[in-house]
Parts: structure tokens; C-alpha cells; sequence
């Protein structure tokens, strides 16, 4: 994606500086777009535990070159691999791609490799779920005794009537929760593909966002993506969801993971599955985002075998943000003395779920329906 003008992408390797890893630092966003040079194994470990960069694709791809540069320094890779595995337990990405280097030898061609699959992956998510929002506007147009829709996704895709479109089209409302844009893989997102893909080709979209605390990753980070981009966007308190569902404001739910069970069951940031029975109490298709990288074959049930992240209490107990004349402060936010617990993700079941869209189709949440797209991987 681009940032004044520059394409970025949220993790690479610079040719021009060798043994160094740089990354967009996240936890700057969206007061400051800050840029770390990191170069030293326990500098890229550091850096995925404290959030200098987050989502599942992203740490998991900073990993991998993570791995590459361990291979040119003197800390031996399966050190390198238990330190980078020990960050963050939640995502699968981050031990998929540690695991992956171990295998196929840590090298700064296969991690580019990796971001590379990463950057297509989430094309063809955008792809697949594209489809979805069309079946969606077309359902409305319908309801709405508006005329149908003669163009084509593909004429649409290439961006062909796109005025058309905008005039005969109802907004498309999606609300999301938490980042699965750009920033949380290595460019274009899971959750936000499609958004993006049907903002580009004139489809009228609207996306709610939840701000998603406690570190409003909606907020502050898909909110500034989605500006950035140009697309239409409100944020919204968590608890604002289920009352506009239940009020038709919303026209499908689409989240990201950080692993999903062969069963379909799907680990999220916390809210993720209040979100789920919201959507399902009121009839609004729920859609989940995910690249193959984030499949645990190994796990069944979810709720049981996904270990969930626990972050410290100060994450609750404080807020940050910049005063009027643009210096930052934290602030507190509970009491002394009240303690906080911070689950940082919880599992939305299976049941819930209307469909896994993946880059290789969309599929039920389910263990037939991920065979189905992915018939070798048990
Ligand atoms: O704790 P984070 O910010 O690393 O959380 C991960 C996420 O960004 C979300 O859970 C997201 O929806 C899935 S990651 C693509």
C-alpha cells in the first residue's frame, strides 16, 4: 500500500543495508509513521512481543526474517527459533514460518519468498471475497426493488463502470473488529482484501470499525489504513456493533484470524466472538478472512487446544494518545488498586461462522470444507 505516495510494505530486507531487517513501527500509528531498523535476532524478537509490529501474517513473515538474518550471525538457529516462537503464542503464523526456515534453511531469498506468497495470498482473498460483497449489493439491490446489476465483477474489477456502479448500487455496509489490513500481513490484509478490492472497483462500501481496545488496533490502525485509502469508514465503540445489526445497519461482519482450527474454529482478537453471536442472533452473514498460514491441521477444537494471550494490565488500565498540540501522553483510565485481566483473543466457534474465505476459495467453517480447499493437508 502506499503512504505518501511511497509503496510500503510492512516488513523487508534492504539491499542496500545487509544484516538488517525494517519494519513499519506500529505502535507509532497513527501519530508518526516510523521506520526501525532491526539487527539483531533478539532486537526482531523484541519487537514481535512488544508490538512494534502485529497480526498474525506480519510477525509470522518478520520471523521468517527473523530466521535469515540468525542464519548470518553467531545465535544458533534453533536458539533463534525458540526465542522468535516464544513471543507470542496465539497466532500460528509466527511457528509456521519459524518451522518453515528450520526446514527449507533460513535464507533471505526464501524469506522474501514467503512475504511474496503472503502479498498473493491476500490478493486472492480480496479475489474470492469480492465475489461475496457483489452476491451481498446484488441481495439488497433486489430487496430494494432497484434494478440489477448488469456489469459483470470483472468488468467491475477492472475498474469499468465504475460511475455506473456508484448510481445504481446501496452502500454496502461491513463492520469489522480489530487490524487484518495491510499492517498485519506483509501488504493488502485478509479482512480488509475485499474492502479494498470493492472500493477500487466503484463498489459503494461503508465500513464500521471497532475500535477494538484495549489497544484500538481498529482505531488506530485500520482507521488509518482505510483513510489512507480513501474508504469511507466510521469507527465505533465495541459495544456499538449489536445495536446496529440489530437496527440493519450492517450488511455482513468479515474478521481476520490468528489461527483457525481444522474444524473451522476461529481465533481472534477479543470481541471477535460477541461479535459472532450478534451476528447470528440477527441474521447478518459473519465472514472470516484467512490465509492458509494461519490453519492449525493440528488443532480440532479450538476453544479447548488454542492458547489464548494474556497481556499485562497496564494495556486496560491506560490509554496514550497526543494533547492539542500534538505531544503524546498516557493517561490512566481505572483506578488505583482495581486490578485488570487482559485476555487478548478469544475463539469464535465454528457454528458461528458463515464462511472461511481463504486464497483458494471461500469454504464452510468446517473440517469437510477446509479438506475441500486444501484436500493434502491433514
Ligand atoms: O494482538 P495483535 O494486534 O497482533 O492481534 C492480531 C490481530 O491483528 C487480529 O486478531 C486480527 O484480526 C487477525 S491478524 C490478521
Amino acid at each position: 500500500m502506499h503512504y505518501q505516495g511511497h509503496p510500503y510494505r510492512t516488513v523487508w530486507h534492504p539491499t542496500e543495508a545487509a544484516r538488517t531487517i525494517r519494519i513499519i513501527d506500529q505502535r507509532a500509528l497513527p501519530w508518526a509513521f516510523l521506520v526501525e531498523d532491526l539487527r539483531e535476532v533478539k532486537d526482531v524478537a523484541r519487537a514481535i512481543r512488544d508490538m512494534h509490529v502485529r497480526g498474525a501474517g506480519c510477525i509470522g513473515i518478520t520471523a521468517a526474517y527473523g530466521m535469515a538474518l540468525a542464519a548470518e550471525t553467531s545465535v544458533p538457529l534453533e536458539v533463534a527459533a525458540q526465542l522468535l516462537k516464544s513471543t507470542r503464542p496465539t497466532a500460528v503464523n509466527l511457528a509456521w514460518a519459524v518451522d518453515h526456515m528450520l526446514r527449507v534453511g533460513p535464507t533471505w531469498a526464501e524469506a522474501e519468498r514467503l512475504a511474496e506468497e503472503d502479498i498473493a495470498m491476500c490478493r486472492a482473498i480480496g479475489r474470492h471475497g469480492l465475489e461475496i460483497f457483489h452476491q451481498l449489493a446484488d441481495a439488497k439491490r433486489t430487496k430494494r426493488g432497484l434494478p440489477p446489476n448488469t456489469l459483470t465483477p470483472d468488468l467491475l474489477r477492472k475498474g469499468g463502470g465504475h460511475q455506473v456502479e456508484q448510481k445504481i448500487s446501496p452502500t454496502l455496509n461491513v463492520l469489522t473488529h480489530c487490524n487484518a489490513g495491510w499492517l498485519a500481513f506483509v501488504d493488502i490484509g485478509s479482512a480488509t482484501a475485499p474492502i479494498y478490492a470493492a472500493h477500487d472497483a466503484g463498489l459503494p462500501i461503508h465500513v464500521w470499525v471497532d475500535e477494538t481496545r484495549p489497544r484500538s488496533q481498529g482505531a488506530r490502525l485500520t482507521a488509518w489504513e482505510l483513510a489512507s485509502h480513501g474508504v469511507p469508514h466510521t469507527v465505533i465503540a465495541d459495544n456499538a456493533g449489536g445495536h446496529l445489526m440489530q437496527h440493519g445497519l450492517v450488511d455482513l461482519v468479515i474478521t481476520g484470524a490468528d489461527r483457525v482450527s481444522r474444524m473451522g474454529d476461529v481465533a481472534n482478537k477479543i470481541g471477535t466472538y460477541l461479535k459472532a453471536l450478534a451476528a447470528r442472533d440477527c441474521g447478518v452473514p459473519f465472514y472470516v478472512a484467512l490465509p492458509s498460514s494461519t490453519l492449525d491441521w493440528q488443532c480440532g477444537d479450538g476453544l479447548r487446544e488454542i492458547p489464548i494471550e494474556d497481556r499485562g494490565p497496564e494495556e486496560l488500565t491506560h490509554a496514550e494518545g497526543p494533547d492539542a498540540d500534538g505531544v503524546l501522553h498516557t493517561v490512566r483510565l481505572v483506578p488505583d488498586g482495581s486490578p485488570a485481566a487482559n485476555p487478548a483473543f478469544d475463539v469464535t466457534p465454528a457454528r458461528l461462522i458463515t464462511g472461511l474465505i481463504t486464497e483458494r476459495g471461500v469454504c464452510p467453517a468446517s473440517e469437510t470444507g477446509l479438506l475441500g480447499l486444501f484436500p493434502r493437508s491433514k
